[in-house]
């Protein structure tokens, strides 16, 4: 179907999240929307799909104006939106995950007709390459393959036209090109597709016309055939971004960090990291490559405090932290940026400032003789949103109504508040845009130059290569090989991240 909104406005108190904006989408087309974080992409995909009324505007479907009240209403009028944070039920498997709530009842009752339901959602799967099993638990499901299933999930209840919210921010390189061919495939068979994402070289490869978004207007449109990464940035952020790292060379001091022989479980009491031995010292930055699911995550809340390590020794400055609090480890001076900012990173109903006191309310200069004094508070954290760009109306919003994107920015302003020793930063720069992800790499590098040790998670192989001064590969919960200098490339990263050791 085609798809065109007019002149879309929404307002949020202090907030012109979206000022006239004006898109359309042929039939069988995928149109990239970038933009910056807190642009306004959400917020127009959110009207589309019902979640939000807009204040003036319209939507038109085959010239068709539409009005929706509610999600059900543009679902059946054909919109299916995959969100941002996803959020499929655990203990259902994929027929129940799919089929609830869309109408495939029977009989007086209008029971759950389970048996043509799954027939469908297997047709559907077949249809359209999903390999998707309806009788899968979803909890047992890897992320890429729960995205496939809220695809199913948007193609069951019919979309003709499909929204699909930074899909690939958690995917793994093999899992995005699935998607890809996913993507291509609905939009042959006729399926109009918008497709937000951060990352450029992704919107080159798969959208057929890309519009960009600046502080809720349209900055422009460009053609991914004859457009450049660097145009885009420039066009996201109104300046020239730079899309790689400056930085002099390392100059290694002391061990900062020291694990031992670890081993860490996960949550189901498998092995997940299995004897990991590793130095960071201060003035260097060790970035750890792999694939999500490798016992990164496991690892960083070894380190951090949020999971007790199984055996095997951590050291940060000579203390062992195998089995202490969060607190303690961040009062010896770690900075922690989590991987799950909606869990361990922010608490969304309080705000930015309220948010800055979490794990620090006892310390300098916010308590001084058991005295607290919120004007330190206030004054970091308005520090920390000028710095960091963060778009929110004030220090006093919320932080759970910021753009995701802004939300991870106030995370790791809050980190970079106090001086610290060790940074833990478990994919800083997820779901950021361009502009902020050049910020926050120089702010890594800053830390590192003056005198802390960095240990930088992270599953983007270029981030990793660029700002890690030694990468460290995990496969299977080991590192399988370090490489530096001439040596730390892309082809050889890539061949360890498989599990090519040697
Ligand atoms: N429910 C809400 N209440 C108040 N303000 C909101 C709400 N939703 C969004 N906003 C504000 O609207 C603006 C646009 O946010 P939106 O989520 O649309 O950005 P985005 O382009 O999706 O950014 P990101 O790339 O970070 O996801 C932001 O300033 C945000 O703080
Ligand atoms: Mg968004």
């Amino acid at each position: 179907m085609h798809l065109e909104l007019k002149e879309i406005t929404k307002r949020f108190p202090g907030v012109l999240a979206n000022d006239r904006i004006s898109i359309s989408v042929d039939r069988g087309q995928v149109l990239g929307l970038l933009g910056e974080n807190g642009a306004g992409k959400t917020t127009l995909m959110n009207i589309l799909s019902g979640l939000y009324r807009p204040d003036s505007g319209q939507i038109l479907i085959d010239d068709k104006m539409r009005t929706f009240d509610d999600p059900a209403e543009a679902i059946s009028a054909g919109v299916g939106m995959i969100h941002q944070h996803f959020q499929l039920v655990p203990v259902f498997d994929v027929t129940e995950a799919v089929a609830l709530g869309a109408e495939t009842t029977t009989g007086p009752l209008r029971t759950f007709d389970r048996a043509t339901a799954r027939q469908r959602v297997a047709e559907l799967s077949e249809q359209y390459n999903l390999h998707v099993n309806p009788d899968s638990r979803i909890e047992d499901l890897p992320v890429g393959v729960r995205q496939r299933v809220e695809i199913l999930k948007a193609l069951y209840r019919k979309s003709d036209i499909l929204v699909l919210d930074e899909p690939s921010a958690v995917l793994t390189p093999f899992e995005t090109e699935e998607l890809f061919g996913i993507i291509r495939g609905l939009a042959d068979g006729g399926t109009t597709i918008i497709f937000i994402t951060h990352k450029l070289n992704e919107v080159l490869e798969v959208a057929d016309h890309i519009t960009v978004l600046r502080r809720g207007t349209v900055a422009g449109s460009a053609d991914p055939k004859t457009t450049s990464r660097e145009q885009l940035a420039n066009l996201m952020v109104g300046r020239d971004v730079e899309l790689s790292v400056a930085k002099k060379p390392s100059t290694p001091a002391d061990v900062v960090l020291s694990l031992k022989d670890l081993f860490v479980r996960d949550d189901r009491g498998h092995m997940a990291v299995k004897g990991i031995s590793l130095d960071v010292r201060a003035g260097e930055t060790v970035a750890i490559a792999g694939v999500q699911g490798n016992g990164q995550t496991e690892l960083v809340e070894a380190i951090t405090g949020l999971r007790a390590a199984d055996s095997g020794t951590i050291l940060i400055s000579g203390v062992d932290v195998s089995h202490a609090t969060p607190r303690r480890v961040s009062d010896l001076g770690v900075a922690h940026i989590p991987e799950d900012r909606n869990r361990d990173g922010l608490i969304s109903q309080m705000t930015v400032a309220e948010n800055y006191i979490l794990d620090a309310y006892h310390r300098e200069p916010y308590s001084k003789n058991l005295v607290f004094h919120p004007e330190a508070v206030r004054q970091r954290a308005e520090n920390g949103v000028q710095d960091f760009d963060i778009r929110t109306p004030s220090i006093d919003t919320v932080a759970g109504s910021l753009s995701g994107g802004n939300q991870q920015k106030v995370i790791v302003a809050r980190e970079f508040s106090f001086p610290v020793k060790l940074v833990i930063a478990a994919q800083p720069t997820r779901g950021l845009d361009v502009g902020s992800i050049e910020y926050i790499h120089r702010r890594i590098v800053e830390q590192r130059d003056a005198g802390a040790a960095i240990l930088m998670v992270s599953t983007e192989l270029e981030e990793v290569l660029a700002v890690g001064d030694r990468v460290a590969v995990m496969f299977a919960g080991e590192i399988v090989g370090i490489v530096e200098g001439a040596e730390q490339t892309f082809e050889n990263v890539g061949m360890l991240m498989g599990g090519h050791v040697g």
